[in-house]
């Protein structure tokens, strides 16, 4: 049977966060430079988000940019940056036609003024569509964005809104770009490492983890299948007990 149709379609997770990684290594390894790597990723979005919409997944979200990953050489920060744009407007359509709405999180304004509004038409163009969301954390950190988010509750109490002791999850949860969208329960990262690299980390308290060797560019749709795979087989307990969940008869 083939790995797709081993998925269980009522147990598909509704989100699913990825960390691609490994695109330098693939590309050094084909004696090519980082960038070629970047590009060839594309192919793993492409391919990734196919996958996602054949499954019933309702979000995806990838980290395609971090706020570290702005100290990288600036050639390779200009090349990433061409990247998007082009592949935004190249994809666009494909994305409408597939039904999958395009989001973006992250310090959006700290993107390039081409890129912002190559971001903004495309969200613009897909927001209507019903099927998959894929969200693009560009310039995203964890600590940026719950940094972000204690400001703003601070100036809530601040002005009288609330008092401190009156904080809640929820008040939280409203304050970070993730408002709209439920938590992950699967991240993904490719390439061997086991970080979580300033990542969602609010967001995936109680995701399930799922760790594989291959490098982002060759990560394809059976990848995926087996990562959803892997997460049918798990026991998420929330901090029960085994026996709680499946109380014997
Ligand atoms: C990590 O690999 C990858 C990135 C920092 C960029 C990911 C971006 C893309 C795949 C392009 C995405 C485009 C769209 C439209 C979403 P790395 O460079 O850290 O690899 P390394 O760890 O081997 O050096």
């Amino acid at each position: 049977m083939s790995l797709i149709d081993q998925i269980d379609k009522q147990k598909v997770p509704q989100h699913i966060a990825i960390i691609m990684d490994g695109n330098g290594r693939w590309a050094k390894q084909q004696g090519e430079n980082r960038i070629y790597g970047h590009y060839e990723g594309v192919n793993s979005v492409r391919a990734v988000v196919e996958a996602c919409g054949e499954v019933g997944v309702k979000y995806v979200t990838l980290y395609a940019f971090s706020t570290e990953n702005w100290n990288r050489p600036k050639e390779e920060v200009d090349a990433l940056m061409e990247l998007l744009v082009s592949t935004i407007s190249a994809e666009t359509p494909e994305l409408n036609k597939k039904n999958v709405r395009l989001q973006a999180i992250g310090n959006l304004e700290s993107l390039p003024p081409a890129c912002l509004e190559e971001l903004n038409e495309s969200i613009s163009i897909t927001s209507k569509n019903t099927g998959l969301t894929l969200v693009l954390a560009l310039s995203y950190s964890s600590k940026w964005e719950l940094l972000t988010a204690v400001q703003q509750i601070a100036k809530d109490v601040q002005n009288g809104l609330m008092q401190a002791d009156e904080i809640t999850e929820k008040h939280v949860q409203n304050y970070l770009c993730t408002k709209n969208i439920p938590d992950p329960e699967l991240m993904i990262r490719t390439s061997g490492e086991h970080r979580i690299s300033n990542f969602l980390l609010w967001q995936l308290a109680y995701a399930e983890f799922y760790f594989t060797e291959k490098f982002w560019p060759d990560f394809r749709k059976n990848d995926l299948f087996e990562a959803i795979l892997n997460y049918q087989n798990r026991e998420r307990r929330f901090g029960k007990t085994s026996e709680q969940l499946t109380p014997s008869k």
